[in-house]
């Protein structure tokens, strides 16, 4: 990679949190001026709180309707069926872009295989493109956002479910305590963004020389945030690899920290905890009938397919293996 690898929670947390490690270049766009920065933190932010607002009503019944609705007699596809159609669908309706619902999901998906894959410049150029076109999807001085909440909505947040879902599928004991104590739902959804949040890394360029963990990062150096390693690192979360639904702090470091954190967070945290919830009513103790494939690549990656049964026979409960699988 041609890079710093920061892969402990303090010294990825000091990194986001360092002014001089920048995002531009790594994202393939420039650094945006602070207080430019700012202000579009602040536009951003008013938007996410809008469609929040506007959609939050609308949000569980939307995923208790499409989970209901499949079928118990045969294998279901939770991603292909069930994660990607419902993000898709608030992915329409929050964004509110014009055009053609296939094209759009197309270039998102484009851009999205980028960001998955920061050092494909192939797929850098096509997203480039990409980018340009679906912006034309939108209006106004927040199109930019827009793109970004588009292309997180309708292909990270799935993603995430994915995972969380998998996570759940793997740990029937916690899944069944989700079930039984459903108000831990919220506890639940910032475990499993500790445990298996989507993007693993994000990158940063030396704006200066910085110190950081004992080393000397040089001007013009590039470093990797492993958010998912951080996330997972033993000196800050004991038996990592363990839901818990009733761990403390520290913070995990999913959506990142500090001036870039994300901007989505509550929409993502109110999204995730509907749809979960519907996944629980319905596929809780339900088994994963393939070893699982994955999408993405070394920045963000989920199961591309989840295929599960609700039909569980005593035979099959017998022959039932884990699921998993690490990434
Ligand atoms: C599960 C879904 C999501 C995950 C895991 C996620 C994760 C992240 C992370 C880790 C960052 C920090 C990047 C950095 O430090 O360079 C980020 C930034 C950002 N996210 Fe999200 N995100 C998600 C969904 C969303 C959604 C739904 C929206 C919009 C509605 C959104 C909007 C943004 C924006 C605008 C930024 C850039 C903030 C800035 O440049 O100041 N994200 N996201």
């Amino acid at each position: 990679m041609e890079a710093w690898v920061l892969t402990r929670y303090a010294d990825v947390l000091a990194a986001l949190r360092e002014p001089r490690l920048t995002a531009g270049g790594a994202r393939g766009g420039t650094e945006l001026d602070r207080a430019a920065h700012l202000r579009f933190r602040a536009r951003a932010s008013a938007a996410a709180s809008g469609m929040l607002a506007e959609w939050l009503e609308r949000l569980g019944p939307l995923a208790r309707d499409m989970a209901r609705a499949l079928p118990k007699d045969r294998t279901v596809d939770l991603v292909g069926e069930l994660a990607q159609p419902w993000s898709a669908q608030i992915a329409r309706c929050l964004a509110c872009p014009g055009g053609d619902p296939d094209r759009l999901a197309a270039l998102s998906g484009d851009i999205f295989a980028a960001a998955a894959n920061p050092r494909d410049t192939a797929l850098q150029a096509r997203a480039e493109q990409a980018t340009l076109e679906l912006a034309g999807a939108f209006s106004g001085e927040l199109a930019a956002f827009h793109v970004q909440a588009f292309v997180a909505l309708s292909q990270t947040l799935p993603c995430f479910l994915a995972n969380a879902w998998l996570a759940l599928l793997d740990d029937p004991e916690r899944a069944e305590m989700l079930r039984a104590e459903p108000e831990l739902m919220p506890q639940a959804i910032e475990e499993l963004l500790r445990h298996s949040g989507p993007s693993r890394a994000q990158f940063r360029r030396a704006a200066e020389g910085v110190e950081l963990g004992g080393a000397t990062i040089a001007k013009g150096d590039r470093v990797a945030l492993m958010l998912a390693a951080a996330n997972r690192d033993p000196e800050q979360f004991p038996e990592p690899a363990r839901l818990d639904f009733r761990r403390g702090p520290p913070r995990h470091l999913a959506f990142g920290e500090g001036r870039q954190a994300c901007i989505g967070a509550s929409l993502v945290r109110a999204a995730s905890e509907s749809a979960t919830a519907a996944f629980i009513e319905n596929f809780a103790g339900a088994r994963v009938e393939q070893p699982v494939e994955w999408r993405g690549g070394f920045a963000i990656c989920a199961p591309a397919s989840l295929l599960v049964s609700r039909c569980c026979t005593a035979a099959s409960e017998n022959n039932r293996q884990p699921a998993v699988t690490d990434r």
